[in-house]
């Protein structure tokens, strides 16, 4: 038995895992910034890395005892590098070197993305091949997973993220930051046949586009000036259409791979209409993971890490540089 400690700080969320070599999660210890950036209505990347700074010790502190582990305990470090805010990335990955030089721990450097696509294996078994719809506050990916370590990007969103088109949507709304959360508990005393928003019609079998969505809410709230007495339904109308479109192109992928499970990941993924949908739709096909392991969370890093060293023990080099951008791992021919 070993143990890998998961540290993520790519956005707005300092959070540390400590999980065992059965991917049993004995703790995931996170300090949200959500109530720091919510007066400015977004996150401020200067800000997010200034408290990852102050937080960062103390979360590993506490995610350590909560697993009633110390450091020497820790076999392996796994480290968000990317995609994200790179000056987020950055105290992530020099506290994880500092520690592993210190301790003589290997750092494993993890793609957030494929982070996100781990968190559905902490709590399933999963069957291959499967899909996987990772929806988050920046990207909108479908995959298609062919066993636990080749993840093919199908397709993406050609402009907005669906989290994006929750958060836009809400400050349009007058909701505040973030949004998602918000217009999902307005929808469920709202209904979803007030109005009907667009679900753009894309060319490409799976590609997504959420931008148009965004600009017909807010020329419906212009036209209708008294949209706060409606704003239940309007909520709901403008989720159903957002989850509409995660649905009708993962059912697509779905069945053009012949997909055995299908893996909802990501901030998104918390969201109760499209969880009620999915499952309704895929039956006891459709994997969520619990919420805690949907939004950013150190154990996802952790999961990823453990599949990663499943494949290779030994050799791991510390010296990697810190990425800020996507790195994709394959694209698949869909001709
Ligand atoms: O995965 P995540 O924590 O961070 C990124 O990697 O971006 O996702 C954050 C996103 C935000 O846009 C937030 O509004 C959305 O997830 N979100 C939700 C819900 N909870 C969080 N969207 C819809 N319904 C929810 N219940
Ligand atoms: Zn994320």
């Amino acid at each position: 038995m070993y143990h890998v400690m998961g540290i993520e700080t790519s956005c707005d969320e300092t959070s540390v895992s400590v999980m065992n070599s059965n991917s049993e999660v004995l703790s995931n210890s996170t300090f949200s910034q959500i109530d720091i950036h919510k007066k400015y209505g977004g996150v401020v990347p200067e800000i997010a890395s200034k408290n990852h700074l102050k937080k960062i010790l103390p979360v590993i502190d506490s995610s350590l005892s909560e697993a009633k582990k110390n450091i020497e305990d820790i076999d392996y470090l796994c480290v968000t590098n990317g995609p994200g805010l790179i000056n987020c990335l950055m105290i992530g990955v020099a506290t994880s070197k500092s520690i592993g030089l210190l301790q003589n721990i290997p750092v494993l450097p993890i793609n957030h993305l494929e982070g996100h696509i781990a968190s559905c294996f902490i709590e399933n078994s999963i069957s291959f091949p499967s899909i996987c719809l990772v929806a988050s506050g920046g990207h909108t990916n479908l995959y298609l997973l062919e066993n636990e370590n080749n993840f093919n990007l199908i397709s993406s969103t050609r402009d907005d993220a669906a989290g994006e088109a929750f958060d836009k949507g809400a400050k349009i709304l007058e909701l505040g930051y973030p949004g998602g959360i918000e217009i999902d508990r307005l929808s469920k005393r709202g209904s979803n046949k007030f109005h009907s928003f667009p679900i753009p019609n894309l060319e490409s079998d799976f590609d997504f586009s959420f931008s148009g969505l965004k600009t017909s809410l807010r020329y419906y709230v212009e036209k209708n000036k008294n949209w706060k007495d409606n704003i239940n339904d309007i909520s709901c109308c403008y989720q159903e259409a957002i989850v509409d479109s995660l649905l009708s192109k993962t059912v697509k992928a779905a069945d053009k791979f012949k997909s055995k499970n299908i893996l909802f990941a990501g901030g998104v993924a918390c969201n109760s209409r499209l969880r009620d949908r999915a499952k309704e739709i895929f039956k006891n096909k459709a994997i969520f993971p619990s919420n805690q392991f949907c939004t950013d969370n150190g154990a996802m890093i952790a999961m990823r890490g453990l599949q990663k060293i499943k494949i290779k023990k030994t050799d791991y080099d510390n010296s990697f540089p810190v990425f800020s951008s996507t790195k994709i791992t394959s694209n698949l021919n869909l001709d």
